[in-house]
């Protein structure tokens, strides 16, 4: 969720519509968008565990704070579901409301409930399950030692752009059956940027355009010719998919992994950078480059808040009234430092207990945390191990978060090392 760029303000006005009742805090304007830690701890306080917000142009919603009371929401998606056509709200929402690609309705896994959901999400975890972990991590290798080729002579290099945000998505569209090498591979991965992450001068509507056509031949050849991939395994599946579907699904799978497993790296990379616990032993160790992993999904997760769910009927949580066809906003990080669990106020990284991969039906399918895992941790440990002296060329406090509070990671990420003999 990063083309838009709310993020928390001021309270609204008391005069102001809102279904979520009076107080509702912001989510636009730009104070807190670099400690949201600092805004969960006050809207937790000022609010409770669940907080009227406002969205872009003053739509009322619910930000989920609590631990308890977010995976309650998960966990019942008879009362909470994933059809955004429910919005009690659609009439007050213009067609170029910034959020609409990330709310309007499409006919893809995300909005599916029920047995469809259950259809739709079966096929896709197979496809998945068929992915061996060790190739997937000998291909992020290589994707990973050609990238940093193309930066190593240099002796610096800004990572987001030449090595975060492309190895990903370079080996999502790898496992999605396109070929290694060719140019409309190449031209695949830009239009996927481009629609996900436009860029000024860019045409993201003409370039999502050109992703679905495509994909579209993909699904084609893979019917006539099937191969080892995520697309073979969907198109073959006994579920019995039609084009449209696989289209809409693959395109689902490439958007959710690519954004959150870049910012995984991204922020995994800071820390790895910053923090003195690790910068000690940082070079092959291991054990490092995993602890960085896992903290980063307790206190700086990529997907900080996600939209959402809706209220099938009238209930209540965390001691608020929530209207049928409410919108609830996931707040996953919010639920991660929620202080009923960590009462010490220290978070601990040391289990996977956090909701970064959110949870029940509609939670980030299994196994594709585990992929992302092996994506992440190939792509930190490659760099550190073939840029040993990588330092960051800024300082710390000169990095920034990118204006969202949908998805965390940085703007840029500026580094230096010894150029490596070409
Ligand atoms: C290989 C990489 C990944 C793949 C293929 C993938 C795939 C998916 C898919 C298909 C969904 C939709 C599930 C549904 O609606 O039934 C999803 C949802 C989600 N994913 Fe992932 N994902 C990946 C990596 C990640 C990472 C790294 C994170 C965050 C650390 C993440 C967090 C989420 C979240 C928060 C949701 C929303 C679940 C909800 O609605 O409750 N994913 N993912």
């Amino acid at each position: 969720m990063s083309t838009s760029s709310p993020s928390f303000g001021p309270q609204a006005p008391a005069s102001c519509p809102v279904g979520a009742g009076a107080g509702a805090v912001r989510l636009s304007g730009a104070s807190y968008q670099q400690t949201p830690t600092q805004l969960y701890r006050s809207l937790r306080r000022d609010h409770g565990a669940v907080a009227p917000v406002l969205l872009d142009g003053d739509v009322p919603a619910w930000l989920v704070l609590g631990y308890a009371e977010l995976s309650y929401v998960l966990t019942h998606d008879e009362l909470f579901a994933r059809d955004s056509r429910r919005w009690n709200q659609w009439e007050t929402i213009p067609p170029d409301w910034p959020l609409m690609p990330f709310v309007g309705y499409q006919p893809s896994v995300l909005f599916t409930e029920g047995d469809e959901h259950r259809r739709r999400a079966g096929v896709i975890t197979e496809a998945l399950e068929g992915i061996d972990q060790f190739e997937l991590a000998r291909d992020c290798r290589r994707i990973a030692d050609r990238l940093i080729a193309d930066f190593a002579g240099s002796g610096r290099t800004e990572l987001m752009s030449s090595y975060v945000h492309a190895l990903p998505m370079r080996a999502v569209v790898e496992m999605c059956g396109m070929p290694v090498s060719g140019s409309d591979t190449q031209q695949l991965v830009d239009d996927l940027r481009i629609s996900l992450d436009a860029g000024e001068g860019d045409d993201p509507v003409a370039a999502y355009g050109r992703v679905g056509d495509r994909l579209r031949q993909l699904v084609e050849d893979k019917r006539a010719a099937p191969g080892a991939d995520i697309t073979s395994r969907m198109v073959t599946h006994g579920a019995g998919l039609t084009d449209e579907e696989i289209v809409q699904d693959l395109i689902s799978v490439i958007a959710a992994a690519q954004q959150p497993t870049a910012n995984w790296i991204c922020n995994t990379l800071r820390l790895l950078l910053t923090d003195e616990r690790f910068a000690l032993n940082v070079s092959g160790g291991r054990l490092s480059v995993g602890e960085a992993l896992n903290e980063v999904l307790w206190l700086d997760t990529p997907t900080q808040n996600f939209i959402g769910r809706w209220a099938v009927r009238d209930t209540q949580l965390g001691g608020r009234h929530i209207r049928a066809g409410d919108c609830l906003v996931l707040g996953l990080a919010a639920a991660n430092t929620d202080p009923e669990i960590w009462p010490e106020s220290y978070v601990g990284a040391e289990n996977s207990a956090h909701l970064s991969f959110s949870g029940g039906e509609h939670r980030c399918p299994y196994p594709a945390p585990l992929l992302a895992d092996v994506m992440a941790r190939t792509a930190v440990e490659t760099l550190l191990e073939q840029l040993p002296d990588l330092m960051l060329a800024v300082d710390p406090t000169e990095l920034s978060w990118r204006p969202s509070i949908w998805m965390r990671g940085l703007s840029t990420l500026p580094v230096q090392f010894s150029p490596m003999a070409q």
